[in-house]
């Protein structure tokens, strides 16, 4: 992962924890609505892949043991990880593109539900993406991928010895013997990414039919994934328009598609409108459907607070029930993979900024998305609307989440590494026990794991009771796969 060069390294400092009494009668251990439905309390656990679907997209034990292991700790929303919308083959990631994925996801549901005596609602994440390859190894690309083309001919006129063109095969050699910059006055832009790389499609390549015909495919592949999620039990489902996925390349500075669905912020924003438009009218009005969208895309060209500003206003006024911000993670900065890997877009300095580490800079990794997030906050409520809106972003202790709340900077606070560090966080700050919270080191051992397509889990807890009779564990043996159950003092 990308760190800032400042490389200051940052301890996480909790402030008070609250008595009991002082949880009851606090912010964040305060009832809100999100749309028709009461959230307990103003505490999310935001989306995360763990990595433990199988390889055809459904559900597993160790799946539902996961949520149910958060759903222990009683967070007011625990959302389940970007689950795929298509009905096409996308590795161990939860999908929801056919029927045949809702009793899976039913019972995670219940077990989530009975994990918690009904006190958690389980909302869903709801993702599209486009098709990303792997890096290739050189020599293949040049003799298999590269579709000759005569720019690749012409920087090799002549055949010294027949005086006519080159065989494409012979080009293909000819290219692979290049040194890097002699290849790059050849290759055009798009050919470099996919040999350094690897290729990645992008919602700009109009020329290809199925990507054209995006806007008129994703509202209603969208409503039947959001119409199974309510027939599955979820309490709600967001909308993933962030990061580096298909609905927040829609949005994004650099979409300048020209069929109406790029270019101007009111064109950027066509389509997720009507993508919430088709969801709504799947799932009804009374159904909670919100989304989460970037705050910034922090990428050269890339969205600033004042595109996410806008798109949070007319998010809000198109009726969704509720906001949740992240920040960064984009494919544009992302670093190099190695060859047979694929890019991953939390790696550049937009990666940091969505899972900032504790070697940062002078900011620090704690609360970056604070100033963007009240930012749009202020617009929304200025604009007359109520949406609520969820914080996330190196949040780890009851004092800055009562803060924000109390100085009206955000309406529910996430936390997504914190969570998954101790996910009886919520219920030890509750019940007075703060200081037996394993405090997330922000060290991003489990974004390690994400980007290697391991099973996720943290340093904090993997490695203890090893021993417990019972425990599933990854399939080395070596780590377990949720914490210990946290013993409440009597
Ligand atoms: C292992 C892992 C998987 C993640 N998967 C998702 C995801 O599926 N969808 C999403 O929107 N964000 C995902 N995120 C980002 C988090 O939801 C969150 O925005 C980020 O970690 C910053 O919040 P934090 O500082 O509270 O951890 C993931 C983060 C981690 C660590």
């Amino acid at each position: 992962m990308w760190r800032p060069p400042q490389r200051i390294r940052w301890t996480p400092k909790p402030g008070p924890w609250p008595t009991a009494a002082e949880a009851a009668s606090s912010r964040l251990f305060s009832p809100i609505a999100i749309g028709r439905l009461q959230l307990s309390s103003r505490t999310w656990v935001p989306a995360m892949v763990p990595w433990r679907a199988t390889e055809e997209g459904f559900v597993t034990a160790q799946n539902i043991e996961w949520y149910a292991r958060f759903a222990q700790g009683r967070p007011g929303v625990i959302v389940v990880e970007a689950t795929g919308i298509r009905d096409v083959p996308s590795g161990p990631l939860l999908r929801i593109g056919d029927d045949r994925f809702i009793p899976g996801l039913r019972k995670l549901v219940d077990a989530v539900r009975e994990a918690c005596d009904g006190e958690t609602l389980i909302f869903i994440q709801l993702i599209d993406f486009l098709a990303i390859r792997r890096r290739p190894d050189p020599a293949r690309y040049f003799q298999q991928f590269l579709k000759i083309t005569d720019r690749h001919r012409r920087a090799f006129p002549f055949d010294e010895q027949t005086g006519g063109a080159h065989p494409d095969h012979v080009i293909r050699a000819k290219l692979a013997a290049l040194p890097a910059d002699e290849l790059a006055a050849i290759l055009d832009a798009r050919e470099l990414e996919a040999l350094r790389v690897g290729a990645r499609e992008r919602v700009t390549d109009t020329h290809l039919a199925h990507i054209r015909d995006l806007p008129s495919q994703l509202p209603d592949l969208f409503a039947r994934a959001a119409r199974r999620a309510r027939d599955a039990g979820f309490d709600g489902v967001e909308l993933h328009y962030a990061h580096a996925y298909t609905m927040a390349s829609f949005l994004s500075a650099l979409n300048d598609r020209s069929d109406g669905y790029g270019g101007s912020r009111e064109d950027r924003v066509r389509l997720p409108l009507e993508v919430f438009r088709g969801v709504r009218a799947a799932v009804g009005t009374d159904y909670p459907v919100g989304c989460r969208f970037l705050s910034e895309e922090c990428i050269a060209g890339g969205n600033t607070l004042a595109d996410a500003t806008y798109f949070g206003v007319e998010f809000a006024r198109a009726g969704m029930d509720f906001l949740s911000l992240s920040r960064g993670g984009k494919f544009e900065d992302a670093k190099q993979p190695a060859i047979g890997a694929s890019a991953y877009p939390y790696t550049g300095p937009s990666g940091y900024e969505c899972m900032p580490q504790y070697v940062s800079d002078e900011r620090g990794p704690f609360g970056r998305n604070i100033e963007p997030v009240s930012a749009i906050r202020a617009a929304i409520r200025g604009a007359g609307l109520s949406t609520p809106v969820v914080l996330t972003g190196g949040i780890f202790d009851f004092a800055t989440a009562e803060r924000l709340l109390a100085r009206q900077q955000a309406d529910v606070i996430g936390l997504a590494r914190q969570g998954l560090a101790d996910p009886d966080w919520f219920i030890k700050v509750r019940t007075g026990h703060g200081s037996a919270i394993n405090v997330c080191e922000y060290t991003n051992y489990c974004e390690a794991l994400d980007q290697k397509h391991q099973q996720v889990t943290c340093q904090l807890w993997d490695r203890r009771q090893l021993d417990e009779p019972g425990i599933n564990k990854t399939k080395d043996g070596k780590r377990r796969l949720v914490p210990p159950r946290w013993q409440r003092p009597p």
